[in-house]
């Protein structure tokens, strides 16, 4: 049975703040979502009753850190299907660094000057200035383009992949029109070519089922705090064949196995991936964070979201002059961009905060590429995760029906 909406909304103690007098409606969850108590307790808990550095102690309370940690990673890498979830599953700050880690890690020690790395114009930014840096040492990258309707060009995709493209990388859902690609499709084109395939799964893994194995992706890279857990989480799940023969990202304590002066030998994965003290707390609160989604069901949670954007694009198509970008509401993830037509987007945005209580993204949304390859400088995005409602979507309409209101339109 589906979910409560009211109930989960209970979890969440943010929800009930007022906002320049209104109720809270936080529409901006492809930034970051808003966290429930049982995360927050996670993180408090671990810091009130096991704080200890890890894997380095004797002592109870660094055992007690050490498994946690270590469970957390199992429960994340199971989350999104990988093999062998503990190994496979590092974690970094965030999504950013995930792809960071791969270029540094593998790429500058796997590529060479002719080599090719494709991309697409539908990224975020953190999965196209990482390989723009490859270029400095003769690497060239090339960018898919997609087609009018904002589904990535397949033939395009085909048409660029050469003899000399390693690797190639895409959105998974994307955070600006929720375009969802085939990246099963796109991993075997890659996989054909004798290309490792990577993914960003930032907007897919809190919002639908994922299986790194079904997609047979060699890097697949995700937020933690898109997905309940505190910022400053996130996880690259990679194969383990290629972790181990891959080169560490930072050196130091913790990922090393033996310290010579001469040499030095790393430690198993993914500790190997892992330098210094990382963020143990937030590590066993992104494990928190996976449990209340699974408790949820991730079918479920894709169920509600879709409900979000039918009411959300049929309520959009009572305002004239309101243009939506991306595809229709079956074929995308939980989120809307468009415009009021001669509105700034900032505009819309502030009055909507000001006036309304609404949380929503507006700019480029970190994907100047595709913005400007949409014809457009700046967009509004409504972004739906598991404690919205159809009245938000209301309060949303009602927003923008002012603003169009204040600006005469
Ligand atoms: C598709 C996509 N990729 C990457 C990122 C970067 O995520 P992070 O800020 O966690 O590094 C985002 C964040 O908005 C995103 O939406």
């Amino acid at each position: 049975m589906m979910f409560s909406v009211d109930k989960v909304r209970e979890d969440f103690p943010i929800l009930s703040r007022n906002i320049n007098g209104k109720r809270l409606v936080y529409l901006d969850n492809a930034a970051t979502t808003q966290k429930p108590r049982q995360v927050i307790k996670a993180l408090t808990d671990y810091y009130e009753n096991n704080n200890a550095n890890i894997h380095r102690g004797v002592h109870t309370l660094s055992q007690e850190a050490s498994d946690m940690y270590d469970d957390a990673h199992e429960k994340v890498g199971r989350f999104v299907g990988a093999k062998y979830p503990k190994e496979e599953t590092i974690f970094v700050r965030n999504a950013t660094e995930a792809m960071n880690l791969v270029m540094y890690g593998w790429a500058q020690h796997n590529l060479k000057e002719g080599d090719e790395v494709l991309s697409t114009v539908m990224e975020h930014h953190a999965n196209i200035v990482p390989w723009q840096f490859l270029r400095e040492k003769g690497v060239k990258v090339n960018f898919v383009d997609i087609n009018d309707d904002t589904t990535l060009n397949i033939d395009d995709l085909n048409e660029k992949m050469t003899k000399s493209t390693k690797l190639v990388t895409c959105v998974h859902a994307s955070n600006v029109v929720g375009t969802i690609n085939d990246v099963k499709e796109i991993g075997k084109i890659a996989h054909d070519n004798k290309a490792l395939f990577m993914v960003d799964g930032s907007q897919s893994v809190p919002h639908m089922s994922v299986d790194v194995r079904k997609i047979d992706a060699d890097f697949f890279a995700f937020s933690g705090h898109k997905m309940l857990a505190p910022t400053g989480t996130g996880a690259l799940v990679a194969k383990k064949d290629i972790l181990e023969k891959m080169h560490p990202f930072l050196g130091g304590g913790d990922m090393i196995r033996e310290v010579k002066l001469e040499k030095t030998t790393y430690n198993d994965l993914p500790w190997k991936f892992e330098a210094g003290t990382p963020d143990i707390g937030g590590g066993i609160a992104f494990g928190a964070a996976v449990d209340y989604l699974k408790k949820l069901g991730m079918d479920d949670i894709k169920k509600h979201e879709q409900k979000m954007l039918e009411y959300c694009f049929d309520s959009f198509n009572g305002i004239k002059d309101l243009e939506i970008y991306g595809p229709g509401p079956k074929d995308r993830s939980g989120l809307v961009t468009f415009n009021l037509k001669g509105i700034h987007p900032h505009d819309v945005g502030g009055i909507l905060d000001s006036e309304y209580g609404v949380a929503i993204r507006t700019g480029m949304h970190c994907a100047q590429p595709l913005v400007e390859r949409m014809g457009q400088s700046s967009t509004c995005r409504a972004s739906f995760y598991i404690y919205n409602k159809e009245e938000e979507i209301d309060v949303l309409i009602e927003g923008l029906n002012k603003v169009k209101e204040i600006f005469g339109k």
